[in-house]
């Protein structure tokens, strides 16, 4: 919506929460206090917070004036009943659909924008049809930015997609994004094509982590390495370079909400094998994850009991504080029941996220090995092992391997499973390196 705000100074455009905590922390004007960190974020919220996006607190009041209105709610997946584990909770845009059905005014757009299971935009139609003498159109206007590069994506994006049944509703949503968006970007579908071409994508990136992640092992095992297969497939312009990197598994808040959501819809209409397909993306990924836990227990002599590990990285992946999914719950999980100590560095995130992962949400406590944030890379790796490097932040690409090096134990490890850092710096420094994907046999 900044990003909108930004380009369309004609839009008056309201954000609203039921959350007032979370209102009040966007409009704290002190960048650090903002709920979410997103790099540019802040630049575009100077130039339209009170010219053009306003965080109001009136739930009601917003929606009633509005023409257009965004449903940006959460859709996790669900914990408890029928579906538990795959289906996407629908609770938080039901009950916003209800608000809106409650308060609007004349004749309102509903634009979905959360990541929806397909046919959702049926529920949205049954409950605003129970407004009375209202009109409402439904669209569907998935997003495609990532964390992290989000400002970025949204301001310069692939394409934007606006699926919907009534053209002339289309026509209004379309026009906004021809703000800043050349036309020949912006897609237009029906309703069910919008909504399940979002789960696609999601699902089609992740099913590309896994397969690089299934060879990066077939690399290692081999003596191949896996940057140089990268290069020579993604030449191929029918396959592409990007996201191709091998990494500890793919996490965040989407790909493995999205491909369960996908798996349940397959479910839905008895489509096994295409359940069982997508389902083999998520189990290769928790492999992927466990297996670096298990290479370093036996590159440590088999038991982590009285050993310090260093790990460099706890978010999901650079330049973001989010730490949903995050391989790194697992892989340090893991590490703990070995018994090992762990020095975690992270520029963003929070002892406190740390702890919540690793403690407080943690599926049986971890029996033993304890932790630790550190501020600095450096007094990370004091007396450690073995430095483990999880999240790609770019101050890991050239990091002081003397130094380090020089507070080490012996025989010390570097592992680096993101294939970012400079590791034959450390090598030179005697330690003993591993990289993801690159296989020793001459
Ligand atoms: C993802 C999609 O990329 C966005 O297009 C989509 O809009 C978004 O979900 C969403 O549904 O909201 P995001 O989860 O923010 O975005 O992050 P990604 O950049 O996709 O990264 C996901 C995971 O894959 C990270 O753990 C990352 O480290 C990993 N990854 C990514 C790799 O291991 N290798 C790669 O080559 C790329």
């Amino acid at each position: 919506m900044a990003v909108m705000a930004d380009y369309c100074p004609g839009l008056d455009i309201h954000v609203v929460d039921v959350s007032q905590h979370r209102i009040d922390a966007w409009n704290n004007i002190d960048s650090a206090s903002l709920p979410i960190y997103e790099p540019g974020l802040q630049e575009v919220l100077n130039r339209v917070r009170g010219r053009n996006l306003h965080f109001p607190t009136d739930v009601s009041g917003a929606i009633q004036r509005a023409d257009m209105v965004f449903l940006s709610v959460n859709t996790p997946t669900k914990r408890n009943g029928h579906g538990a584990g795959a289906a996407a909770d629908l609770t938080f845009i039901e009950k916003a659909a209800r608000q809106v059905a409650e308060v609007a005014r004349g004749s309102t757009i509903v634009v979905e924008r959360s990541t929806l299971p397909v046919r959702t935009a049926d529920v949205l139609r049954k409950i605003l049809g129970q407004g009375s003498g209202h009109h409402f159109e439904i669209l569907s206007n998935p997003e495609f930015m990532a964390e992290g590069t989000a400002i970025e994506d949204l301001q310069n994006p692939d394409r934007v997609l606006v699926g919907g049944f009534c053209s002339q509703a289309v026509a209004e949503l379309t026009a906004i994004y021809a703000n800043w968006v050349d036309p020949s970007r912006i897609i237009t579908t029906g309703l069910w094509s919008a909504e399940l071409a979002k789960l696609t994508a999601n699902a089609f990136l992740a099913q590309r982590i896994s397969s690089i992640n299934s060879i990066a092992a077939l690399c290692e095992a081999t003596g191949a390495d896996v940057d140089e297969v990268r290069r020579a497939v993604g030449s191929d312009r029918r396959i592409g370079c990007e996201f191709l990197r091998p990494g500890p598994g793919f996490g965040g808040s989407c790909f493995r909400k999205d491909v369960h959501n996908l798996i349940y819809l397959a479910e839905h209409y008895s489509l096994d094998q295409v359940a069982a397909y997508w389902r083999s993306v998520i189990d290769l990924n928790s492999w992927s994850q466990h297996r670096i836990s298990q290479m370093i227990v036996k590159n440590l002599f088999g038991t982590l009991r009285d050993k310090r590990l260093a790990v460099l990285g706890f978010a999901f992946k650079a330049d973001t504080n989010d730490t949903r999914e995050s391989p790194a719950i697992a892989i340090c999980r893991d590490l703990l029941h070995d018994g090992a100590t762990l020095s975690i560095h992270d520029p963003r995130v929070s002892f406190d996220d740390i702890q919540r992962l690793l403690v407080t949400e943690a599926e049986g406590r971890p029996t033993s090995g304890c932790f630790e944030r550190v501020d600095g890379v450096v007094s990370a790796c004091e007396g450690a092992d073995a430095v483990l490097i999880l999240t790609d932040w770019a101050q890991y690409r050239d990091l002081d391997w003397a130094t380090i090096a020089a507070r080490m134990r012996r025989p010390g490890w570097v592992f680096d499973t993101r294939r970012c850092t400079n590791l034959s710096d450390a090598a030179a420094q005697g330690l003993e390196t591993w990289q993801i994907g690159l296989g020793e046999l001459a």
